[in-house]
C-alpha cells in the first residue's frame, strides 16, 4: 500500500486491476497496473485500441471504481471514496480535455470557460478566465462563438476552461486528434508549458507518436498490461516501440 506524505505524486495506481462484467469471467481492462504521475509531469498514455488507455484514465478520475488496487488523486485515496467526496474530488482537482472540444455552440469562449465551474458551485472569476485566454493566446477572441473559431482556437478555449479550477491533473483524451499538424502542435507546446508554468499534471492519451513526443515520459499499455515506459524518446524511437508492441 502506498504511503501517504507530502511528497505523494499528483496521481498513484498502485496495483489496479480492472474487470468489466462477471468478475471471473468478465472482460480484464487492466491488469495489476502500476504508475506514478508526478506534479507537474506530462505523460503520454500510448497502446492500440481495447488495450485499456481509457479506463485508465476514468479509474484515475475517479469516474470508474477499479475491481482491486489502489488510486490516490495527491494525497487522497479515490478507489474506496464515497460518491460525495468523489464529486468534490473529480470538481475540485480534475478536468479533461476531449478530442472534440466539447464547448458549447451558443456562448462564447469567455462563457464557455466560465459556465461548466459555474453550474458545479464553484466561484469563478471573469478576470481569471480572460487571464487564462490570454494565456492559450485568445485574448483577442474572447467574445467569439465556437463557430468563429478554427480548430485549433477551439481546443485552446477547452484547455482554458480546464484550467478556469487550478486542477490538480488534467486528462486528455486525443487532444489533438481533431486537428491539423500544426494546430496540434500549438495545442501541445501549451500543455508542455502548463506543466512547466503552473505546475499542472497532465496525462494524455494519444495514438500520436509526434504528439506523444511531446511529453516527458510514454507510457504503453497492451492488453491491459503496462509494458513499457520511455523517457525522453524521440518520434521515431516511440513509433518504432508501439509498431513492435502491435
Ligand atoms: N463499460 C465497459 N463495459 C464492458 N467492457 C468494457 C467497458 N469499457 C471498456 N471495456 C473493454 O475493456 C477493454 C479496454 O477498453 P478501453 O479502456 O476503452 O481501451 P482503449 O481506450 O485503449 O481503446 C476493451 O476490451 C473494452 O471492450
Ligand atoms: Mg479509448
Amino acid at each position: 500500500m502506498p504511503m501517504v506524505s507530502e511528497l505523494s505524486p499528483a496521481v498513484r495506481l498502485h496495483q489496479v486491476t480492472k474487470v468489466f462484467g462477471d468478475p471471473r469471467a468478465g472482460t480484464v481492462a487492466l491488469r495489476a497496473v502500476t504508475a506514478d504521475f508526478a506534479a507537474g509531469s506530462f505523460t503520454a498514455l500510448m497502446g492500440p485500441s481495447g488495450s485499456g488507455k481509457s479506463t485508465l484514465l476514468m479509474c484515475a478520475a475517479g469516474l470508474t471504481r477499479p475491481s482491486s488496487g489502489v488510486v490516490q488523486i495527491a494525497d487522497q485515496r479515490i478507489d474506496n471514496a464515497s460518491e460525495s467526496a468523489l464529486t468534490r474530488l473529480r470538481r475540485d482537482r480534475i478536468s479533461f480535455v476531449f478530442q472534440h472540444f466539447q464547448l458549447i455552440d451558443s456562448l462564447t469562449a469567455l462563457e464557455n470557460v466560465l459556465l461548466p465551474a459555474r453550474l458545479a458551485g464553484r466561484r469563478v472569476r471573469s478576470g481569471d478566465a480572460l487571464e487564462l485566454l490570454d494565456l492559450v493566446g485568445l485574448a483577442e477572441r474572447t467574445g467569439h462563438r465556437p463557430a468563429q473559431l478554427s480548430g485549433g482556437q477551439q481546443q485552446r478555449v477547452a484547455i482554458a476552461r480546464a484550467l478556469i479550477t487550478r486542477p490538480t491533473v488534467l486528462f486528455a483524451d486525443e487532444p489533438t486528434g481533431a486537428l491539423d499538424q500544426s494546430a496540434g502542435a500549438e495545442v501541445l507546446e501549451l500543455l508542455r508549458g502548463l506543466c512547466a508554468a503552473r505546475g499542472t499534471t497532465v496525462v494524455m492519451v494519444t495514438h500520436d507518436a509526434a504528439a506523444a513526443a511531446a511529453a516527458d515520459r510514454v507510457l504503453l499499455l497492451l492488453d491491459g498490461v503496462l509494458v513499457d515506459e520511455l523517457r525522453g524518446a524521440t518520434v521515431g524511437e516511440i513509433s518504432d516501440r508501439v509498431l513492435v508492441g502491435r
